[in-house]
Order: structure tokens, then sequence, then C-alpha cells
């Protein structure tokens, strides 16, 4: 497995990191045994960057990845744990906000703890902004968990660039979570050059863009009532039409190349630089194989020309959250 560094200060990680969410919770009904075989697999082939958040089915993520640890002797100091926090949630599923005070840093943190079975988390990170605490606040409650010794790194996840520079100037920052694909290429204008400046990498998620970029999904495609997609405005009516378009065109290039969509998808995000490291959300044994292919894609210039005229940057259809949701991101103010 190649590793990537994750920015100035943070570990050497896998070149692919795994993304357990959809595991537990936001893509509907998931299976536990399955999933923790795919975390076994990941493990196996290498890939030690798991990414969860303590929100995700409240708790029951970071229970399955403590039980995928537990059931593997030794692979808890070979896991490199991302653990994002700071939304409440209530016993009906629904969302109330962010809290980032410092004594709920330090809260969220002990639960956090207690679920995994660990006395560390790798990365520490909210998961967005709380516009009631300057960040520094929050990022130095952190910085306080990493001099205890109970995490070893900071990062932050969709922000914008001043955050950044904020949080950067109050604690080294290792990583910033954020959404990037070839649906979602925002961060291109200001985010990442000034990750980059600041030497913070980048843990690339929505890769596939939930599944749309895959090539697996089709209009005809039912979800569970619990899926986050049925309320994603790019799996929407005349948006989806138009971004399923888009994968055809996507398609015709990568079976030109002998590889998936899924692949070209994830090698076109790999391709961005070596200070990227894609999350892949697969919750199956056979999705995370045809992920892993594509450590073995090399697209050159007339590659990337062809991926990126069938899917041009700002062609998708819709935003990449509904309305409610798009408030909450620092990244797209
Ligand atoms: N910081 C943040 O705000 C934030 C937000 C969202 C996610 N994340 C993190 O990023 C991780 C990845 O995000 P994501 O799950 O949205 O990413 P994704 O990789 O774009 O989408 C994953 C979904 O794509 C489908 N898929 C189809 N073919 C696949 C393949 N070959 N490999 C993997 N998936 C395939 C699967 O859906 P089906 O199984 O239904 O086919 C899977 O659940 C999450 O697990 C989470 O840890 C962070």
């Amino acid at each position: 497995m190649r590793t990537r560094t994750l920015g100035r200060t943070g570990p050497a990680v896998s070149a692919l990191g795994l993304g357990c969410m959809g595991m537990s919770a936001v893509y509907g009904a998931a299976d536990d045994a399955e999933s923790i075989a795919t975390i076994h697999a990941a493990l196996d082939a290498g890939i030690d960057l798991l990414d969860t958040g303590d929100f995700y089915a409240m708790g029951l993520n970071e229970l399955l990845i403590r039980d995928a640890l537990r059931a593997r002797p030794g692979s808890r100091e070979q896991a490199v744990i991302s653990v994002k926090f700071g939304a409440l949630r209530d016993a009906a599923g629904g969302w109330g906000g962010y809290d980032g005070r410092p004594a709920a840093v330090r809260n969220f943190l002990a639960y956090s703890l207690n679920r995994l079975g660990t006395d560390h988390v790798d990365v520490y990170r909210i998961a967005r902004v709380d516009p009631a605490v300057p960040i520094e606040e929050t990022v130095g409650a952190i910085a306080e968990e990493v001099q205890a010794g109970r995490v070893r790194h900071i990062g932050l996840s969709e922000v914008g660039a001043e955050t950044l520079r904020r949080a950067a100037a109050t604690a080294p920052i290792c990583d910033l979570q954020i959404e990037y694909s070839l649906f979602s290429r925002g961060i291109e204008e200001s985010i990442l050059p000034t990750a980059r400046e600041l030497g913070i990498g980048v843990t690339a998620y929505g890769v596939l863009s939930r599944g749309l970029l895959s090539g697996h999904w089709t209009k005809e495609r039912g979800t569970d009532p619990t899926d986050f997609r049925n309320r994603s405005p790019r799996f929407s009516g005349d948006h989806l039409d138009r971004n399923l378009l888009l994968v055809e065109a996507l398609r015709e290039v990568a079976e030109g190349k002998g590889v998936t969509v899924a692949q070209a998808a994830i090698a076109w995000v790999l391709s961005r630089g070596e200070d990227i490291v894609p999350l892949i959300g697969a919750r199956r044994r056979d999705r995370l194989a045809e992920s892993l292919g594509a450590l073995d894609v090399a697209l050159d210039a007339s590659d990337l020309a062809a991926v990126e005229a069938a899917v041009p940057a700002d062609a998708v259809s819709g935003t990449r959250y509904d309305p409610a949701q798009m408030k909450h991101l620092d990244s797209e103010r």
C-alpha cells in the first residue's frame, strides 16, 4: 500500500482511507457482519486510516469499529482513527446544530474513547464549525487533549480558507476533511491553495459523490426512507437525469482505459496531489476491492483531459446538500 502524509505535521497513512459512515448510518440499512468484514479486508490490504463520527448512528459506528479492531489483535496499533464530533442529535434521529465549546469537546472525546475502547484518538475534528464558538476555542480545547495524550493530531472539516488560517494560527492542523470529486470541485479556488500554503493535507470525502458517480447508481434504484440520498438535490428529479448523463460520459472514458467508473473517479482525485487522501465509503467487500483497483490506474495528461471533458468542472447539477444543511458549511461562505 502506498502512503501519503497528512499535512506537514500529521501521520503517514495509506493513500486511500476507509470512511465507515455508511456502515451504520446515512445510506439506509447496513449489514454489521459485512461491514466488519469490509474493515478487516481494508486492514488486510494495508488501509490504516479509518474515518468515523461520534454522531454516525449516535455512537454505533464507533462501536462497530471497536468490534472490528478487537476481533483482530494488534489492529488498533495499525489503525489511524479519525473521529468527527460536535453534532447534536436526538432520539428520533434529528439534528440540533453543533456544539464546539471546550467543555463539549472534553465531553464528546470522553464518550468516544469509551466507545472505541481506546486511550487515544489519532485525528480529532469538529464536523461543522459551531457559529457561537470561535474556532480558536474549539481547536484550543483539542490542543489541550493533545497535550494530555488523548488525541494525537487535530483536523478540521468543511471549513473555508479564513477558518483554516485562524485554526492553523492556534495549533498545528494536520488535515482538512472536505468533499472533493469530479462533481464537487469548489475547494480548488481558494480552500485547497490555502491548505497547501499552510501545510495542511486534505482527506477528501464524497469522492464518488455518495455513489452517484460510482457507475452503479440508476434512476430505478430504491432507497430506504432514512437514506440521505432521498434528500440530496443531486439525486432528485432533473438534477439526477443530468448527472447520470455525466456519469455515462465518464463511463465511456473509463471503459476506454479498461477501468470502472468508480476507479476513474477515485484515480482522478488521487491525481490531484500527494497531499490528498481519498476516503472511500465502501461498506461491502466487493465495493472495497473495486476502489482499491484505483490505486493501479495511472491517468496521463491525455486521460485527465478526457476525464475532465466528460465531466467538466462545473457541470454537476444541484447543490451537494439540501438548503438547511448548506447553511452549516463554513466552506461554502
Ligand atoms: N466531513 C464530512 O462532512 C463528511 C461528510 C460525509 C462523509 N464523510 C466521511 O467520508 C467517508 C466517505 O464518504 P461517502 O461515503 O459519502 O463517499 P463516497 O465514496 O462518495 O460514497 C460511498 C457510497 O458509494 C457507493 N459505492 C458504489 N461503488 C462504490 C465503490 N466501488 N466503493 C465505495 N463506494 C461505492 C456506496 O453506496 P451503496 O453501498 O449504497 O452502493 C457507498 O456507500 C464517509 O464514510 C465518512 O467517514 C465526511
